[in-house]
């Protein structure tokens, strides 16, 4: 049994990472600030793990944090596009600021890896698909820019101190607990729970942008990979972590139609700044280096999701 620290514990992510572990039965504490986490996403496991209200950018906290633990899964950041362009300081304080102090801690403690919620935003709008991690980042908002230089301190961090680091470039993750409610939140959950409202969704732009949308037992099963893959393939590196397969805004609303009974019409609105026009991971790197192979296809994950939407 090891345990696991797990920084945004309280959000979608860090949430069903922790219920994951739980089950393997691992032992996992949490550190969440609770500005975008919830803690009704962990009040079902309160009692069995260790939770801690704290801001990943108090360096005392992530000291205590951080002692005795076996891996750091470092999901805590503000995760959007749009608010990292209304807000560059605060994404950056969250995003670059938070994620050196949690490398700083889990070097002084010693802990055996760190893995990292890397974003698939870093690519940017290069025509190149699919995305490989070889190919140069070229990020367009600021929340790319403040998810690049995380990564590219992990990997400093492996250089100079041999702290082992892992980045994960997530792509669109998706699956029950995602907040549908903020004008900040993942396009799916919005689309799900608008639908099964009955009332008519938004689409910024013709629709036509492409997402490699991946369900969220896939991220967890790439963490857990990454936290036990051998050094020598692992350490220091940097990996997309998606299906390896992308649909177009309007094809998924024609799914969402039959999966949620809404007979409505669209809502067509302009183009989000920021934005991408098509992401599509090559995942090749993750299946030779970790052994991951995407579990959970995209139309069983929007069933699934549509289901725990329905159900809340
Ligand atoms: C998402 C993640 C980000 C992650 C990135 C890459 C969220 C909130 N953001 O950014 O953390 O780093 O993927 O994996 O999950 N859209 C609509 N209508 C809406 C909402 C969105 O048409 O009501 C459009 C957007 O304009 C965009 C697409 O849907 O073209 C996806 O948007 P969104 O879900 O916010 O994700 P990304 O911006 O791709």
């Amino acid at each position: 049994m090891a345990l696991y620290l797990i920084t945004g514990i309280g959000g979608f992510i860090g949430s069903s990472l922790a219920r994951a572990l739980l089950s393997r039965g691992e032992q996992v504490r949490g550190i969440d600030n609770f500005s975008t986490g919830k803690s009704d996403n962990v009040a079902d496991i309160l009692d069995r793990i260790d939770l801690r209200e704290a801001d990943i950018t108090d360096l005392d906290a992530m000291h205590a944090a951080c002692a005795g633990a076996d891996f750091v899964l470092h999901q805590a950041a503000i995760p959007s596009v749009p608010k990292s362009v209304i807000d560059p300081l605060g994404s950056n304080r969250a995003n670059v600021d938070g994620t050196v102090n949690v490398l700083v801690a889990a070097r002084d403690a010693k802990v055996k890896r760190v893995v990292y919620a890397a974003s698939s935003s870093c690519y940017g709008d290069t025509p190149t698909l699919p995305k490989h991690e070889a190919m140069r980042p070229d990020p367009i908002s600021p929340y790319a820019v403040a998810k690049l230089a995380g990564e590219h301190y992990l990997v400093s961090f492996y250089r100079c101190y041999q702290l082992e680091t892992v980045a994960l470039r997530y792509f669109n993750v998706f699956g029950p607990r995602q907040d549908p409610s903020s004008p900040y939140s993942g396009v799916l959950a919005k689309f799900i729970t608008v639908m099964l409202r009955g009332e008519q969704p938004t689409i910024y732009g013709d629709g036509e942008q492409s997402r490699d949308f991946t369900y969220i037992d896939n991220v967890v099963e790439g963490n857990l990979l990454a936290c036990k893959a051998p050094a020598a393939q692992a350490a220091g590196q940097v990996f997309n972590v998606a299906t390896g397969r992308r649909v177009t805004l309007n094809e998924t609303f024609q799914l969402l139609q039959g999966l949620t009974s809404y007979k409505g019409q669209l809502n067509y609105s302009p183009e989000r700044g920021g934005d991408i026009k098509h992401s599509l991971a090559d995942i090749s790197k993750a299946e030779a280096a970790l052994g991951y192979k995407p579990k959970v296809d995209f139309e069983e994950g929007l069933r699934r999701t549509v289901e725990w939407y329905r159900g809340t």
